[in-house]
C-alpha cells in the first residue's frame, strides 16, 4: 500500500516508467497513446530531448535563486518571449507554478490595481457556472464547478457570484438565435453587475473555451465580445483563463485571438511548459502594470517559487519549440483532421450527444437519448467506465461527469500533443471508438 494520499485511496495509480513521444509506458502492460496529454498539459508529448537538455543546463547553471535578490536570463527571456511583442496590450508577466496559483495571482493583481487608482470599493468577481478556475480557496470560491466547490463552502470568501455560461448544446432554447441566446447573456451578466451595485465589480472571468467541467465548450460568435461591452461600460476588468485552452491548444497561441477581444489579465499554465516542469503565469495589460507602478510600486503578492530558473527554461524551451516547428499550424491541420475523423466515428452514434471543441481539444458528451439529449444516470459513471475501456485498449482520454450541472452528464476530453501526425490522430480515434462501443454499445 503506497503512503502518498492518492487521488483514489482505495486504489493505487499504475507507476508511469517512462514517456516518449505520444506514448507513455506504465510498470505493467503495453504502451498506451497519450490522446490527453494527462489534462492538456503535454503539448509536446513526452521526453523531448531540447527541454531536458535545457532543463538538465539551468539546474547546473543555476536550479534556485529567490528573486528577492535575484531575476534569471530564463525568466527574463520567457518574458520576453510571451509580451515582448505586447500581444494585445499585454505587456508584463508573472510566472508561478500551477494555473491555480496563476489565477489567485489574477485576482490579488486585479484587486490592488483598483485600489492604487481609487476605486477601493471595487471587490466583487463574478465567474460562471460550469467553470473551473482551480482547487486553492480564492480560485475554488471564483470558480463554478459546484462538485468541487460545495463541501469547501463554508470556508470561501463571499465575493465571488456565478453567471450561466455560453453553452449551446445544453442551454441555447430550441427557437433561439445564436444573436438573442447571446444577447440573453450578455443581460443576465448585466442584471448581475446591477444586483452587486456595478460600482463594486471588479472584473469578469471566464475561460475562453470551458475545460474540462463542461469539456471544451466554445463560446458563440459575438459572446465575448458582449461581455467585454458589459465590463467596458462599468469600468470592471476581464479576465480570461488561458490555463487549460491557451498557450495553442486552440490553434492559435491565445483562445482569445479567435474571439474578438482581448484580456485585461490572462492566466496560463499547463501548454506553458508542457509538464515538463510545473509552472503558470499571468499576463497582463501595461496600463494595470503602470498603476501600480505610479502607485505602491510593487505587487503585494509573492512565492517562495515564483519564476522558478528551472521551470522557467523548461517553459522557454517549450515555447521556442512551438514557434520554431511552427506547431501551431500542426495543431490546426491535426485538429481538423481529429474533427472529421470523431464525426466519422461518433456523429451517428446512439449515445454521443455532442462533438465539440476547437484545435486539439475535443469532447464527446454522452447522453442516454440523443433526442431529448438525457444524460445517464450519474450512478452510472459513464465517463470514468470509458476512460477504463479506453485505457484498456491503449489510450488516454480525460473523463468528467457532471458535464451539464456538475451532476449530470458524462464527457471525455481528447487533447493529443501538438505533435500528433495523422496516424496518432487515426490510432487515438479507433481505439477510443472501440472503447466507447465497450462501454456504451
Ligand atoms: C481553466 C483552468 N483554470 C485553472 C486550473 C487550475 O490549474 P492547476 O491544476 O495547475 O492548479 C485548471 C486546471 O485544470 C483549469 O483547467
Amino acid at each position: 500500500m503506497s503512503r502518498i494520499l492518492h487521488r483514489s485511496l482505495r486504489n493505487d495509480p499504475l507507476l508511469a516508467v517512462s514517456g516518449r513521444g505520444l506514448l507513455v509506458q506504465g510498470a505493467e502492460g503495453a504502451p498506451v497513446i497519450d490522446a490527453s496529454g494527462g489534462a492538456a498539459v503535454a503539448c509536446l508529448g513526452h521526453g523531448d530531448e531540447r527541454v531536458v537538455a535545457a532543463i538538465t543546463e539551468q539546474a547546473r547553471q543555476i536550479a534556485y535563486a529567490h528573486t528577492v535578490f535575484f531575476s534569471c536570463a530564463a525568466a527574463e527571456e520567457l518574458a520576453d518571449l510571451l509580451v515582448g511583442e505586447a500581444p494585445g496590450g499585454l505587456t508584463h508577466a508573472y510566472f508561478v507554478s500551477s494555473g491555480s496559483e496563476a489565477m489567485e495571482a489574477a485576482l490579488k493583481l486585479t484587486r490592488q490595481y483598483f485600489l492604487e487608482i481609487g476605486q477601493p470599493q471595487r471587490h466583487r468577481f463574478i465567474a460562471r457556472r460550469q467553470s473551473y478556475h482551480g482547487n486553492t480557496l480564492g480560485a475554488l470560491g471564483l470558480g463554478g464547478n459546484f462538485a468541487r466547490r460545495d463541501p469547501y463552502a463554508p470556508i470561501l470568501a463571499d465575493c465571488f457570484s456565478h453567471v450561466s455560461p455560453c453553452f449551446a448544446y445544453r442551454f441555447q432554447g430550441a427557437q433561439e438565435s445564436d444573436a438573442d441566446y447571446v444577447a440573453r447573456l450578455a443581460a443576465e451578466l448585466e442584471a448581475e453587475f446591477q444586483r452587486l451595485g456595478p460600482q463594486n465589480v471588479a472584473a469578469f472571468v471566464a475561460e475562453p473555451i470551458v475545460g474540462a467541467t463542461a469539456g471544451c465548450v466554445t463560446a458563440l460568435p459575438g459572446y465575448f465580445p458582449a461581455m467585454r461591452a458589459v465590463c467596458d461600460r462599468h469600468g470592471a476588468l476581464l479576465i480570461l483563463d488561458e490555463v487549460m485552452c491557451g498557450m495553442g491548444r486552440s490553434g492559435t497561441l491565445h483562445a482569445w485571438e479567435q474571439e474578438g477581444v482581448t484580456p485585461d489579465i490572462q492566466t496560463i499554465a499547463k501548454g506553458l511548459g508542457g509538464g515538463y516542469q510545473p509552472i503558470g503565469a499571468i499576463l497582463a495589460q501595461g496600463r494595470i502594470v503602470a498603476a501600480l507602478t505610479a502607485g505602491s510600486g510593487a505587487f503585494k503578492h509573492g512565492h517562495t517559487y515564483q519564476a522558478h530558473p528551472v521551470a522557467c527554461a523548461a517553459a522557454l524551451a517549450v515555447q521556442r519549440i512551438i514557434r520554431d516547428d511552427a506547431l501551431l499550424e500542426n495543431v490546426r491541420a491535426m485538429g481538423q483532421r481529429l474533427e472529421a475523423a470523431l464525426q466519422d466515428r461518433f456523429g451517428n452514434h446512439a449515445h454521443v450527444g455532442d462533438i465539440r471543441g476547437r484545435g486539439l481539444f475535443w469532447a464527446l458528451e454522452f447522453v442516454d437519448d440523443r433526442a431529448s439529449r438525457k444524460a445517464f444516470p450519474a450512478a452510472r459513471k459513464v465517463s470514468e467506465a470509458v476512460k477504463d475501456a479506453a485505457m484498456a485498449a491503449g489510450v488516454m482520454i480525460y473523463p468528467m461527469g457532471g458535464t451539464i450541472d456538475g451532476v449530470q452528464g458524462d464527457h471525455v476530453i481528447i487533447a493529443p500533443p501538438y505533435t500528433a501526425q495523422p496516424g496518432d490522430i487515426d490510432a487515438i480515434v479507433a481505439r477510443l471508438g472501440d472503447a466507447v462501443d465497450a462501454v456504451l454499445g
